[in-house]
């Protein structure tokens, strides 16, 4: 078979650490007996600065008739005047999440042996994060009123739907029945917030009934955030709103050693428009263009990928190359492509 892939490597070191990936990938699937077909989309705020468009509907078709979607980093320097505050990072990414219907996203936690945590006794930390994308907080359901007075008013309306929700969990729950220790965890602040933590909670207890092989538990999201520092090692699979998600998978990546070796995958678990995949860092312009970014983060992405697409023996090749890279790499600092090209030698 064919993987028919678009590839948006987007600003700074987006491009040097997808170039990387796509080499890795490329390996990987042809072990498989696989092709790769890239097409490459140049989108992102250089992109923008040239042609005056962030994400046209042309590209949106085009792109959505791709099996998935390999994605660098997208934003300008945030110093730089030229290019307004976000406006990339919204025209681009959570457009496409939006438009794609991107209601997973899926973020694997796992300490490499020879990353280095933070944590002084982090234990085995190997857990996923099945984060909402596509509802709660970030909708842009709000609006100011009365604004730059005493009186001004802010709202920020969290949605959260009885579909949403239950797709949600359903997806968590297989995630969970999937791998070796079998335990889901749900984090929200139902004490609270209980009319979307309630909903979440009755979704979950139900759902829960068909998956008997599952065990469950429950946190507030506070108390989840003092054991992800004190016991990462409990967590299998978390599954949690939008915001939450947000705020614990940086938290989960601080612990794993950091943010060059973080991917994420924005899932349509339905099938309806492409998933994409990317590293969890932006475009780093403080080290662009010099040829230093690790680019492990963006290799694990692709690994995301391929096991999206069924390509499960893929998958774990490349993580596998990852993991010996990781142990053998000794302390001797390396440039974006000795990395790649070690991490394809293994
Ligand atoms: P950043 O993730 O780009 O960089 C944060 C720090 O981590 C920097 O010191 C950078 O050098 C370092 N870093 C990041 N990736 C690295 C890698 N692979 N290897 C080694 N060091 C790495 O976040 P920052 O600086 O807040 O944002 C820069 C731009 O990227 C902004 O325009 C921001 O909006 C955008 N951004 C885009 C994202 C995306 O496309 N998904 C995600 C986060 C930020
Ligand atoms: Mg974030």
């Amino acid at each position: 078979g064919t993987i028919d892939l678009a590839v948006i490597p987007g600003d700074g070191i987006g491009p040097e650490v997808v170039e990387q990936a796509l080499k890795v990938l490329t390996r990987a699937a042809g072990n498989a007996g696989l092709e790769v077909a890239p097409t490459e989309y140049r989108l992102g705020a250089e992109a923008w600065l040239e042609t005056g468009e962030t994400l046209s509907e042309e590209t949106m078709t085009r792109l959505r008739g791709h099996d998935a979607i390999l994605f660098g980093a997208v934003g300008a320097d945030p110093k730089s005047a030229e290019v307004p505050s976000g406006l990339i990072e919204r025209e681009i990414l959570l457009r496409l999440r939006f438009a794609f219907d991107h209601f997973i996203n899926l973020r694997p936690s796992r300490l490499f042996p020879g990353a280095v945590s933070p944590l002084s006794e982090p234990g085995e930390i190997d857990f996923v994060v099945v984060r909402e994308g596509t509802e709660g907080p970030y909708v842009g359901n709000g609006g100011v009123i009365r604004k730059d007075t005493p009186q001004e008013i802010a709202t920020e309306v969290s949605i959260n739907t009885a579909h949403g929700v239950e797709r949600l969990v359903r997806f968590a729950f297989e995630k969970a029945q999937s791998r070796p220790r079998r335990k889901l965890t749900l984090i929200h602040k139902n004490n609270v917030l209980v009319n979307a933590g309630g909903l979440y909670a009755r979704t979950f207890d139900r759902i829960a009934g068909e998956y008997p092989e599952v065990s469950t538990d429950y946190l507030h999201v506070d108390a989840a955030t003092i054991f992800m520092t004190t016991d990462p090692a409990r967590f299998d699979v978390i599954v949690t709103d939008n915001l939450f998600g947000d705020i614990l998978t940086d938290q989960a990546g601080a612990i794993t050693g950091g943010i060059g070796y973080a991917a994420c995958g924005n899932i349509n678990a339905e099938g309806t428009a492409p998933s994409m995949f990317e590293p969890v860092h932006g475009s780093a312009p403080d080290i662009a263009g010099r040829g230093v970014a690790d680019p492990t983060a963006a290799v694990l992405a692709s690994a995301l990928l391929l096991r999206h697409l069924g390509h499960e023996a893929a998958a774990l090749d490349v993580e596998a190359a990852v993991e010996r890279d990781m142990a053998g790499k000794g302390t001797a600092p390396r440039t974006t492509h000795q990395v790649g090209e070690a991490i394809l030698a293994e």
